[in-house]
């Protein structure tokens, strides 16, 4: 805990436009959760190129059943302590449940995401009409934006329960369409979780800006897990798209830097990840 860090070598930070140009250059992205400034640092050190601080959170760290109780203030006190442990991965903090339901309270809580807790970009969830004005909103005031579709554990009551989404043709249109406009409305990036790898594919080849992944299958521009999926310490049985990375290195360094190589090489996730 004392220990003095040795100078780490500098290298420059991820931003959001070296995103969209490691999407043109084939770099697949490594993106991990991380809720507190020790993981971080263990995640940054390992080279990951994105942090988010999800309301994941709200199940992982605070044990509830969904994602639905995690407030503003959870996401701005960990993200805070988050971006204190990097120096080079690209910091993005969720919006959650609720706190974009309109455009004006969507500016007050990214403004509190950005400049009090010093994320970099912030994701929110779905495509619907309501959700892409939020985003034009945000863009044009120079907030960037993550979008995400797919399973969108936020819409949990309605969907009544977690679900692989777009399996039939009509869902796969839809999002097909929702990727096109979160695009429109600005969004810089998207995250697409539980779709078929095969429509995950399509939109990753139809949009400019990269997608990032969970359970989407290994044809998209980058990954991103729960951390505590990648370490295996998730309470309950492990769900199909993850993988203890833990077991097969014996250490938290190890884990990480095995995800990294790993979806760098395209060697995860396997279809036994996907769907
Ligand atoms: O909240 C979260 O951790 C997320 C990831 C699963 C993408 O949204």
């Amino acid at each position: 805990m004392y220990a003095s860090a040795a100078p780490a070598p500098a290298q420059r930070p991820v931003s959001v436009p070296g995103l969209r140009k490691m999407k043109q250059e084939g770099q697949v992205i490594t993106a991990l959760t991380a809720y507190d400034a020790s993981f971080a640092h263990v995640l940054d050190t390992a080279g990951i190129d994105v942090v988010l601080v999800g309301d994941s959170l709200g199940m992982v760290i605070q044990g509830h059943a969904t994602t639905l109780p995690a407030q503003v203030d959870d996401i701005v006190y960990h993200c805070a302590a988050v971006r204190r442990g990097l120096s080079r991965a690209l910091l993005m903090a969720d919006l959650p449940f609720l706190s974009y339901a309109t455009p004006e309270r969507a500016l007050v809580n990214a403004q509190r995401m950005l400049v009090d807790a010093g994320a970099a970009m912030v994701k929110l969830e779905g495509g619907q009409d309501c959700v892409l004005e939020v985003i034009r909103f945000l863009t044009m005031r120079e907030v960037p934006v993550c979008a995400h579709l797919g399973l969108t554990p936020q819409s949990v009551l309605r969907m009544g329960g977690f679900r692989v989404q777009g399996r039939e043709e009509t869902a796969q249109r839809i999002m097909l369409e929702q990727a096109h406009a979160v695009v429109e409305a600005g969004a810089e990036a998207l995250v697409l979780e539980c779709v078929p790898a095969s429509l995950a594919r399509e939109i990753t080849q139809a949009i400019p800006i990269p997608t990032i992944g969970i359970g989407a299958g290994v044809d998209t521009d980058g990954q991103i897990l729960v951390s505590y999926d990648a370490l295996g310490i998730t309470p309950g049985k492990r769900v199909r798209f993850t993988k203890d990375f833990l077991i097969e290195t014996g250490s938290v360094q190890g884990a990480v830097e095995r995800y990294i190589e790993d979806v760098r090489a395209r060697r995860f996730p396997t279809p036994e990840h996907s769907f």
